[in-house]
This record gives structure tokens, C-alpha cells and sequence, in this order.
């Protein structure tokens, strides 16, 4: 049925425009209490061997929303009735932007895939914080927040804008993330090198800490899948060195050449990130590696052209104690949680795990 509506009125719209009609029918559904349980119960039934526990976090099930999708924290509830067990709100930076001019999201149908080069267009981080302080929780979710820097801000002032963010956000956070990675904000994925990472990293773990002082918001970094392998590796030691929680990868991808694209060259050629299937090798590539480096020490998040339940149990297996996924949701509407759930479940069942946690990894465990 999804397949019919994407076909005659999504694909027909602008995708941005299809983003906040589909969103905001998510979230209509989500204030009616009757409905709302119909709804989750359809499309999120619980798989009680899929229970996670992550980052010191309980979770229903390893998958998740990826940041982007609800960058003002408004549809939270929405999506984890979706059976989006942990949301993943923004990026959010440390004053409200309007991100870069429309048009900026594109479709390549052909391939699975999306082209954005949205700069993070967000309210900011005083009224995220705002609306996460008064929002009453519905359904049990984690909320991770993504934190990035405000476009005017200079480079040489980026700590302190993260600072920021850091400091009005990470007391409504079950999880902080640390997104270096998009390639939309000009200058910020130079942040990753590890010269540059040390000393931001270190000063958001010290503004949570203080700010938070009851608990240890969990801290992630989010890496690009442009990142040469040496430069994983250099993330990978630094997350270890600075005692950082968790690493997800990966964010979207400024490659086009040999990813075997067919859609129209002309949006092929558009500036910004690509998402979906063709950035799964290089994700799945990337996070085995960082598996190889840290193990068990740093909690991996595996993200970036996730599909269907075999690739996120592929990302499992390479070392992923969680998943996430942003762009096959546009593709697969509302079931896809749904088909998530079942097929993790239906491939732990059958696999020689008893437990997914005795899964995480045990593909480059048995290679090494
Ligand atoms: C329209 C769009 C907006 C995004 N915005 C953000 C963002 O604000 N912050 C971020 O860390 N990642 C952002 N992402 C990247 C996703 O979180 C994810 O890392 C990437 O899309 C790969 O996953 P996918 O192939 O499942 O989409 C965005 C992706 C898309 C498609």
C-alpha cells in the first residue's frame, strides 16, 4: 500500500515537502491516545529477544532512527511508535539556522538513495531544549541528541558553539553524539582529525558533566564514510584514549564515482550527502573496521544504507551493538520498522547466538 502512496503523491511531490506532510500525519496519529496504541501495536509488536542493552540504555531492539529526520525533537513519540526504539533528534546547533536554500533534498529512486545538502536547518539548541523539557514521553524510547556547528560560527569559536549545545541539551539526552561528519556545514568535517577532535570531544564531556552531574551522558562521535582507513583507525584510538562511549557509522557520503549509480546524472551531479543503498559497502566497510580496532571498549552504532533486516544483522555481526537508518524508511513507509523487528528476530532465532549481544561482532571476531 506504502509502494502505491510513495508512487502517486510522494514521488510526485518535492521530497522536502513530502518530509513534513508524511511527518506531520506521523504526528497527528501520535496525539490520539487510542489510535496511537492501535498504531504501535500494528507496527511495533514487541520481540522480547531483541531487548538491548546499549550505552548503559535499556532498548526494546538494536534499531533506531538516524539524525535528520527529526532535527527539532517535535515527532518523537510519532517515530517510536514506528518501533524506532531509540530517536536520534537533530543535528541541533547552538543557535537556530535556516540551513542552506531549497532546493536541497533529492530523490534518486533507481538507486534507493537520497541527495541532501539541508546545512542543518534547525530551531536551535534553547528551543530544542525548551521542547524536550516540557515533552511528556508516550511511548519508551531512547532520545539521543546530535549536536553540530552553527554554519556562521568560525572555526577557531566551533568548541565553544558544541559547548553550548552541550550545555542546554545534555540534561534531557540519554545519549550526547558529537556529529563532525556532515558535509553540508563548510569546514566541519575537518573537525576529525584527531588534532581538532581531542580538545572538542574533552570539552563536551566536561559541559555534560557539569551540567549533568547526577549522571554520565553517554558521548558518541558520528564519522563520515569519506574518512580514509588511517583516519578510522586515528578516530578509533582517540575514542579509546578520551574514553569516549560509542562511534556511529557512518554519515552520508560526498562519493558518487563506483557506487554504480543509474539515476538521472543530472541529480547524480547535485552538491551534498548521499544516504541509502549505495553507501552500504563503505559503512559496513567502516564499521568493521573500527570493530577490529576497539571491540568491546566503544559501543558501535552501524548506519548508512541499512535496508532490510539481513543488513542491519550484517552490521550486528560486524561489530554494530546498535542500528540505525534514515533513508530506506522514505522508500519502505511505515511497515519497515515493523519488518525490521521480525527479521532480526527470525535471524537471531536461527543463528548460533542465544543472545544478539553474543552476535555483536562475531563475524570480525572470528577474521582476526
Ligand atoms: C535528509 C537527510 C538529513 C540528514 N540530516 C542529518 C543531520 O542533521 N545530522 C546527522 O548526523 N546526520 C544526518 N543525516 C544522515 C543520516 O543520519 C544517516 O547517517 C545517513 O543518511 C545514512 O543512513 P541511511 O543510508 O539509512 O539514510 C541526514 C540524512 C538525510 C537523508
Amino acid at each position: 500500500m506504502y509502494k502505491i502512496l510513495f508512487t502517486l503523491l510522494f514521488r510526485r511531490m518535492d521530497p522536502e515537502q513530502a518530509h513534513h506532510l508524511a511527518f506531520g500525519w506521523i504526528r497527528r496519529v501520535a496525539r490520539v491516545p487510542v489510535l496511537r496504541t492501535f498504531v504501535a501495536a500494528v507496527l511495533a509488536p514487541r520481540h522480547g529477544e531483541l531487548r538491548t542493552e546499549a550505552l548503559g540504555l535499556r532498548l526494546h531492539s538494536p534499531f533506531g532512527l538516524a539524525a535528520g529526520f527529526d532535527k527539532n525533537a517535535v515527532g518523537i513519540d510519532g517515530m517510536a511508535m514506528l518501533g524506532f526504539d531509540h530517536v536520534e533528534i537533530g543535528t541541533v546547533t547552538g543557535e537556530p539556522q535556516p540551513g542552506n536554500p531549497r532546493k536541497r533534498l533529492f530523490r534518486l529512486v533507481a538507486d534507493r538513495a537520497l541527495i541532501n545538502r539541508m546545512g542543518f536547518n534547525n530551531e536551535g539548541s534553547l528551543a530544542v531544549a525548551a521542547r524536550l523539557a516540557s515533552r511528556t514521553p508516550v511511548f519508551r524510547t531512547v532520545v539521543g541528541v546530535n549536536i553540530g556547528k552553527t554554519k556562521v560560527v568560525p572555526e577557531d569559536e566551533a568548541v565553544a558553539d558544541y559547548v553550548k549545545s552541550a550545555e542546554r541539551l545534555a540534561p534531557y539526552a540519554d545519549y550526547l553524539v558529537v556529529n563532525v561528519s556532515s558535509p553540508n556545514t563548510p569546514g566541519l568535517r575537518d573537525l576529525q582529525a584527531v588534532d581538532h577532535l581531542r580538545p572538542l570531544l574533552a570539552a563536551v564531556r566536561e559541559a555534560a558533566d557539569r551540567t549533568v552531574p547526577a549522571r554520565r551522558v553517554p558521548l558518541l562521535v558520528k564519522i563520515a564514510p569519506d574518512l580514509a582507513d588511517e583516519d578510522v583507525d586515528a578516530v578509533a584510538d582517540l575514542a579509546v584514549e578520551l574514553g569516549l562511549d560509542g562511534i556511529i557509522a557512518t554519515n552520508t557520503t560526498i562519493a558518487r564515482e563506483g557506487l554504480g549509480l543509474t539515476s538521472d546524472p543530472a541529480v547524480v551531479k547535485e552538491t551534498g550527502g548521499l544516504s541509502g543503498a549505495p553507501l552500504k559497502a563503505r559503512s559496513l566497510e567502516v564499521l568493521r573496521r573500527l570493530y577490529a580496532r576497539v571491540g568491546d571498549r566503544i559501543t558501535l552504532v552501524g548506519v548508512g544504507g541499512i535496508e532490510n533486516a539481513e543488513d542491519a544483522w550484517q552490521r550486528i555481526l560486524a561489530g554494530a551493538t546498535l542500528v540505525q537508518g534514515y533513508s530506506a524508511f522514505i522508500y519502505e513507509g511505515p511497515f519497515w520498522g515493523r519488518a525490521m523487528h521480525k527479521g532480526l528476530a527470525a535471524r537471531l532465532r536461527t543463528s548460533p547466538y542465544a543472545t544478539l549481544a553474543d552476535a555483536v561482532g562475531a563475524d570480525v571476531r572470528k577474521t582476526v
